[in-house]
């Protein structure tokens, strides 16, 4: 197998959506499945992502930076060209809150635990950071969701919350934990 040094991580275009649909409809297959914790908080076998998604991410790219609603989004690219991973950043929706972003993520699944999901956050971090004003990144994940938990907490990420029976998906009682990083002081 490639290092995950082989892939190549830079910003996404509008051209870049249509394909990465087709990835993010195909991750979806793993949410709960052989072995994969829940990720999404829609039930197993949900074959197509929302497409009030679809348009967030369409609208969002082309808005500027701490304008309602804005969105970045980062593809890690395999030596072939198809995507092997993401990581998106958003403003929150309280209009009183555009120093802070919140991230979503994820990994194909023949590229996990290859230090790709460690790349995606520090690049999603460097850009806030280095080109905007954002001062926290904040995020909600699934508590038994333990791989990327654990990913958040290695990369600094401290937990705020952790609401217990927020969700109930396929008849199951999940919580649902509240994750901050503070990108700098003031
Ligand atoms: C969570 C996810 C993004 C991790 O991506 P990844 O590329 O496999 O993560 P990395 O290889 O960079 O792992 C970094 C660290 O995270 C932790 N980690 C990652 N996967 C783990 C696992 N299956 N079990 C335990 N710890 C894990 C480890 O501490 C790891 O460091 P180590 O390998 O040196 O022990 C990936 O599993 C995934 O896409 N899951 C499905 C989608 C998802 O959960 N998205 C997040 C929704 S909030």
């Amino acid at each position: 197998m490639d290092s995950a040094q082989t892939l190549t991580i830079r910003p996404a275009g509008t051209a870049d959506l249509a394909p990465f649909f087709a990835y993010l409809d195909d991750h979806l297959r793993d949410n709960g499945a052989d072995g994969t914790p829940l990720f999404q908080p829609v039930a197993p076998g949900q074959p197509r992502l929302p497409a009030g998604l679809r348009i967030a991410f369409i609208k969002g790219i082309d808005i500027a930076v701490g304008q309602p609603g804005w969105r970045r989004l980062w593809l890690a690219i395999a030596p072939g060209g198809d995507i092997a991973g993401h990581v998106d950043l958003r403003g929150r929706p309280e209009p009183a809150a555009t120093h802070r972003a919140m991230l979503g993520m994820g990994v194909h699944r023949v590229w996990r635990r290859r230090g790709l999901g460690r790349r995606l956050l520090a690049t999603a971090a460097g850009w806030a950071r280095d080109d905007t004003d954002i001062g926290w990144i904040d995020l909600e994940v699934l508590s038994d969701n333990l791989p990327a938990c654990e990913l958040y907490v290695r990369a600094g990420f401290t937990t705020v919350a952790r609401v217990a029976d927020m969700l109930r998906i396929a008849d199951a009682s999940h919580d649902l934990s509240y994750m901050t990083f503070r990108l700098r002081q003031g």
